[in-house]
């Protein structure tokens, strides 16, 4: 029967849908009146949102519920909840199960340059697939977001797939990727402004399924610019690689890049020299083509050291694999890399 108990016992059952408290303990229930001559009630509820999809639901719930009470119709309004209920219920966060909440095993390492073009994505997917090679569960955030190439790099032709509401990044040689590369289309440019670019790279971290990862790496925009800095305070505080060409003037530029590394609660890793040398076909010999001692002369400026020295050199072509910047394991600089990986494996395991 529709009387004002019946109905006040149904709503005091009901549950606010952001507290989780019944309507009874918020003390939600404003108002309940009744037109018994024409079977209509209408009521009045405080919840703690207005105007969200939950309400819509709960609305629907509740002219289901009356009317099979025996309402005819319904008349429904809403108000909010006094401030002092909503925070003595408001629930306890819910856990972040994201690779940033507190219980997530992942290692950040960053990669940074003082300028663009020294191999910066070249450094951060092969350090990647180094990783994945010594049996590490790895991924790449290219935080490049205007400039992005990881996924070309690697030749990924795939997208990633949307699957519960979350992105699930695209696997290539055992890294799992993110890249704004995956969502314009030909390759157009990327023209958003800081909020946007923010909200995307948060998107990276905490819309996307990474799983378990053991090692997350970072392609970060060249130099040390606006868009850079934003990057470096967006991202978690993490470990830090500089990228640099054995010029003694590359590595005068690199050195504002560790600075900002520092500025931004980045912890410095080392020195990577990159196309330090050009191996002769000819003679064999190392031959200097960039110049000498960018590197060394970097890693004394930061206190840090070089952890690697790269060779001017493509990696082989393949017929079957196309991925224009990962070196085979085999290749000098497929070597180079793993040394790198057990390097960046010893500082962040061995402590
Ligand atoms: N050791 C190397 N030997 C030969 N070519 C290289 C080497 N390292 C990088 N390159 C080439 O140099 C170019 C620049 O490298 P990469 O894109 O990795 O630099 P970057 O610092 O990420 O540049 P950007 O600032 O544009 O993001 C690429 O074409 C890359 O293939
Ligand atoms: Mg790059």
């Amino acid at each position: 029967m529709l009387t004002e108990t019946s109905v006040r016992e149904l709503l005091n059952k009901m549950k606010d849908p952001f507290l989780h408290k019944t309507f009874e303990e918020t003390d939600g229930i404003v108002e309940i009146s009744l037109k018994p001559e024409k079977n209509h009630v209408s009521v009045k509820l405080a919840i703690a949102k207005l105007n969200t999809a939950e309400q819509m639901q709960l609305q629907q719930q509740l002219v289901a519920s009356l009317k099979k009470l025996g309402a005819a119709t319904v008349g429904l309004r809403f108000a909010q909840l006094p401030e002092e209920t909503i925070a003595k219920y408001q629930p306890t966060k819910e856990e972040d199960t994201s690779i940033l909440g507190e219980n997530s095993k992942t290692n950040f390492l960053a990669i940074a340059s003082g300028k663009g073009g020294v191999g910066k994505s070249t450094v951060t997917v092969n350090t990647a697939v180094a990783l994945a090679r010594l049996g590490k569960k790895v991924g790449i955030i290219d935080a490049d977001i205007y400039g992005f190439s990881v996924p070309d790099m690697m030749g990924v032709e795939e997208r990633p797939k949307l699957v519960n509401g979350k992105i699930i990044p695209v696997e290539r040689f055992g890294v799992k990727v993110m890249s704004m590369g995956f969502f314009v289309e030909d390759n157009s440019p990327v023209i958003w402004r800081g909020p946007r670019l923010g909200k995307m790279l948060a998107s990276f971290f905490k819309e996307v399924n990474w799983g378990e990862l053991d090692y997350l790496l970072l392609d970060l925009p060249p130099g040390t610019g606006d868009v850079a800095l934003d990057v470096h305070n967006m991202i978690p505080s993490s470990k830090e690689i500089i990228v640099t060409t054995p010029h003694p003037t590359a590595a005068f530029v690199a050195a504002r890049a560790g600075q900002m590394a520092i500025n931004t609660d980045h912890e410095i890793l080392g020195v990577i020299e990159n196309m330090s040398y050009f191996v002769s076909k000819t003679s064999g010999e190392k031959e200097y083509v960039f110049g000498k001692g960018g590197g060394d002369k970097l890693a004394e400026v930061l206190d840090t050291k070089v952890v690697g020295r790269l060779s001017l050199q493509q990696p082989y072509e393949e017929k079957d694999t196309f991925a224009p910047s990962v070196y085979q394991e085999d290749h000098p600089n497929g070597k180079e890399y793993i040394e790198i990986a057990r390097y960046v494996i010893q500082q962040f395991e061995d402590k």
